[in-house]
Formats: C-alpha cells, structure tokens, sequence
C-alpha cells in the first residue's frame, strides 16, 4: 500500500453502531456526538434501539436480533447508559452485550483533575483493567435446599490470561511502569488462586514493568487511602465493579469516568455511571464520562488525532471552570452550565489544549491491542472421588452415622461439611449448622481412582435411602494435583 492510499484509507468514515439508551442517555449522546464530529471525527453512525422501550416489547435482553447484526457488522459500539426495569426476568444488557461478544477487558482510567474538580487525592491517575466476563458475573445461582442459595463463581485460565495479559500490554503501550493485581486467594485459593497465579507467569514476561500482589481488602483500602501509589490494576469481574466506582469516585466523580470494553473482536464503549432517570430531560446531566469513552473509542478505531484534540478541548472546558451541576464548586467554578451549554464550550475550546491540566497526545494512528495466549499442555485428568450435596434436616452425627450405611466398599464417607466447615466426623457442638451438607466420598482408605458407574451407584441408593442429591461435584486431579479444596477445620 502506498503511503497516498494509506492516508486515504485512514480518512475513510468508520462504520460505528451507536445506542442513546435510557434516562439522561439521549442528551449525553447528544452532546458526546455533537463534540466529536465537530472535532473531525470520521463515522459512519448506525443507530440501534436497546433498553426500557425494548425490556417493555416483552424482549428480556433488552436488545434485538438486527441490532447484534449492526454490532458484528460495525465492531465498534458507543453506549449511552440504559435503565434495567426493575422486578425478575429482566437481564443486564450490560453483562449481555459484554459476554456474548467477548469483551473480556473493561479499561477504566481514574484520573484526579485537581484543583479543578475537588477531590482529596490531587496526583490520582490509575487505570482499572478489570475481567468482564467471568466471576461472579455468570449469573449461574440457584436456591438449593430450603434454607441455602448458591452462585457459581468460574474463573478460567484463558479468561484470566487475556485480561492480565491485555493490562501488561497496556502499561507498555501507554508508558506506565506498574501492574498491580488484587485477589483474595488466601480464601479463594482455587478460583482467586489462577487469577494470581497467572498474574505471576504473565508478569514474568514483562520485566521492564513492575508488578505486585495485594490481597483485595488490603488493596482496596490502600488504592481509597493512596491512589497515587497505583498505575494499572487488574481485577477478578466482582472486585473490579466495585473499585472502579471507588476510583473514579476518589478522583472526583463517578460521572468523569469513560470505559473502554474490549474484545478480540468487537469493542464497545460507555460512560460508567447508570442511566439517572431523575436527571433526565432537563439539560442538567454531564456528558463527560460519555464523552471520555468516545474518546477511547476514536483512539481504538486509529483516530488518535481526534481523539486528542476532543480530549484537550475538554481538559481545557474542565479547567476554566465551565462545570455541570454535580462538579459545580463555587471557589473553583466559574460558569455553571447545562449539558448543550457545556457541548458547545468544549467544541469552542476544539484546538486548545489545557495550560494546567497535562495535556494528552495520543497516536495518530493506531491498532489496537492484541492479546496472544501462551500454549498450554492439557493435564491429565482422574476422577477420585465426588462431593455430594444433600439437604438434611437432623444433627451431623445422624447423617454421617447413614451415609457410612449407605457407602460402599469402593467410596468411602471421608468428610461432611456444613458451609464448607467440617462437623463429620469429630465436629464441635459450637458450629452452626443449615439445612445444606457437602458430603465428599473418595476411593477406599488409601484413595485412588474411581469410576463414574461407582459413583452412578452412590447416587442411586442415596436416592433409595431418602437422602437425594442436590447437585454433585466431581473431585479430580490434574497431574496428580488435587483441584478441590479440602474443608475449613480439616
Ligand atoms: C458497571 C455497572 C454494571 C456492572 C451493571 C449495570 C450491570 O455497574 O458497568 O460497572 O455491574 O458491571
Ligand atoms: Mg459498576
């Protein structure tokens, strides 16, 4: 390609589904649309229908089939918030739209504007590269006995490996010299366990940027009490809701901050704040944090050009004081404006760049990042034994007492647990017991493989004896490594 065609091509409108979603979404949309094709963005815009007016089409997604085709047509989604109607049936878009089209990476910088918007932590700039897909965030619950409601939490190795991965990739392309990763594998030591343990394999590869562990509590009062000390953290999906709200809140507010969802694939971008029916249609709301995400996005699709000048012309609106209600601060503000008025004092400033504020310079031209993962060996795999949940309403001791009845030469009653403390056999009188028992069963005294049909048996007189199951789980090892947990007091 010659370098005449190649200009060319980059001058070429791009194809981007766009959605104005619910409450004040319209008049962010707006605005944030308004700002960047003044600023010379090039966008071919489809626009879709999704939230409440959908929900309320009896649709539960609250999204059609034709707007996933505009999504895989386009690849790239800018997202106004949209409301989740309240009361059962009713999915997130959100986690939808994350997990049907692979956005493993939620990219949500958190950066202070001091003195221009208050906040207690003046040198805050981190960046939270949280998993967006995985966790808890599966939604898999269920209510298991009469007492006792579970939810699945699933963490993979591949799902942990792109996402950390992505984070080292993106310190070093954006010049930032730390990782830190925040887990609570001390309790988790399975689930939270591969996330860490993957954090450390990756972070070996990247020597030229520092890397650290904290567990998540610890992490979390650290990042709320000295946010300057953090640059990238990567985060399990769960704990990465809720620090990045905590960061972009200690930075200044919940509604500067833009984020980037990122896939292979497709990438789609939104503010992080919620859809604020109450604000809506009175030209009150502020556009930033949708804004900030169009930023992202003209950086993904290699208009970086524009994407800086949006970026400028905002920090320098920030910096003269031109502030929405919710960061309006007498001693600091100088004009409060509506969401239009504020548009139209960012596409005024187009060009400027901030004198106090660090001004942003982002490529031209750009690809986006993409992830590789490591080839990895299938361990083997044996079945050597299964944790069986029953509902049981007497004492440990009479439970324990009929499942050695009720085992076999070939499984034995190794344990029972009540909410994964063991109270069969030899438990204390002290611990509390539900109606919820995890009975595990492994090959004779000296452990050993088993078979599935032995298992089958099990199960059957279970039933037989009144005692069914709830659900089992298969214990194995992988290369001879155990991949259960053995139960608290055990
Ligand atoms: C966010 C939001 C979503 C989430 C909700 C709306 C499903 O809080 O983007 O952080 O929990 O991920
Ligand atoms: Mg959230």
């Amino acid at each position: 390609m010659t370098d005449e065609s190649k200009g060319k091509q980059s001058l070429q409108p791009v194809p981007i589904t766009v959605a104005y979603g619910d409450g004040i979404g319209p008049e962010i949309m707006e605005a944030t649309l308004q700002i960047i094709k003044a600023a010379g963005a090039r966008l071919a815009i489809e626009t879709i229908q999704i939230g409440e007016a959908v929900y309320n089409r009896g649709i539960t997604s609250g999204i059609e089939p034709s707007s996933w085709d505009s999504l895989r047509r386009t690849r790239v989604f800018l997202k106004a918030p949209i409301t989740t109607p309240e009361g059962g049936g009713f999915k997130s878009l959100n986690v939808t739209v994350r997990k049907t089209l692979g956005l493993f990476a939620n990219v949500r910088p958190c950066l202070s504007y001091s003195p221009f918007v208050a906040t207690k932590h003046p040198g805050m700039d981190v960046v939270i590269i949280r998993e967006n897909e995985e966790d808890l965030y599966g939604g898999i619950e269920h209510r298991q006995t009469d007492e006792v409601f579970q939810c699945l939490k699933l963490i993979s190795r591949p799902g942990s490996e792109r996402l950390i991965r992505y984070g080292f990739e993106y310190a070093r392309r954006y010049g930032r010299h730390k990782v830190s990763c925040f887990t609570k594998d001390n309790i988790m030591k399975m689930t939270d366990g591969i996330f860490h343990k993957v954090f450390e394999e990756v972070a070996a590869e990247y020597p030229d940027i520092e890397s650290e562990h904290l567990i998540v509590d610890i992490g979390a009062a650290k990042l709320a009490d000295s946010p300057e000390k953090f640059d990238v953290i990567v985060l399990p999906n769960l704990y990465g809701d809720i620090l990045s709200d905590v960061a972009a809140q200690i930075a200044g507010s919940v509604g500067l901050a833009g984020s980037a969802n990122i896939g292979s694939e497709v990438a789609m971008f939104e503010a992080i704040h919620g859809s604020a029916p109450k604000r809506a249609g009175q030209n009150v709301a502020n556009p930033s944090g949708l804004l900030l995400a169009a930023v992202q996005m003209l950086v993904h699709i290699g208009q970086g050009d524009v994407a800086s000048k949006v970026h400028n012309a905002w920090l320098r609106t920030i910096e003269d004081g031109i502030h929405t209600y919710d960061i309006y601060n007498p001693s600091v503000s100088t004009e409060k404006v509506g969401t239009r008025e504020f548009a139209s004092a960012v596409i005024s400033r187009l060009g400027k760049k901030p004198e106090k504020l660090k001004a942003v310079n982002y490529p031209a031209e750009g690809k986006p990042i993409s992830i590789r993962l490591k080839e990895r060996r299938k361990q083997t795999k044996q079945l050597v034994g299964v944790d069986v949940f029953v509902e049981w309403n007497g004492s440990p001791e009479s439970l324990g007492k009929r499942l050695e009845e009720i085992a076999g030469s070939d499984l034995a009653l190794l344990m029972i647990t009540n909410r994964g403390t063991k109270v069969y056999p030899g438990g204390m009188p002290e611990t509390f017991c539900v109606d919820h028992w995890r009975c595990r069963f492994q090959a004779g005294a000296n452990g050993g493989n088993v078979t599935h049909e032995q298992i089958i048996s099990l199960l059957s007189r279970l039933v037989a004896s009144g005692i069914p199951p709830i659900k089992t789980e298969g214990l194995f090892t992988f290369d001879g490594q155990p991949g259960f947990s053995l139960g608290q007091g055990q």
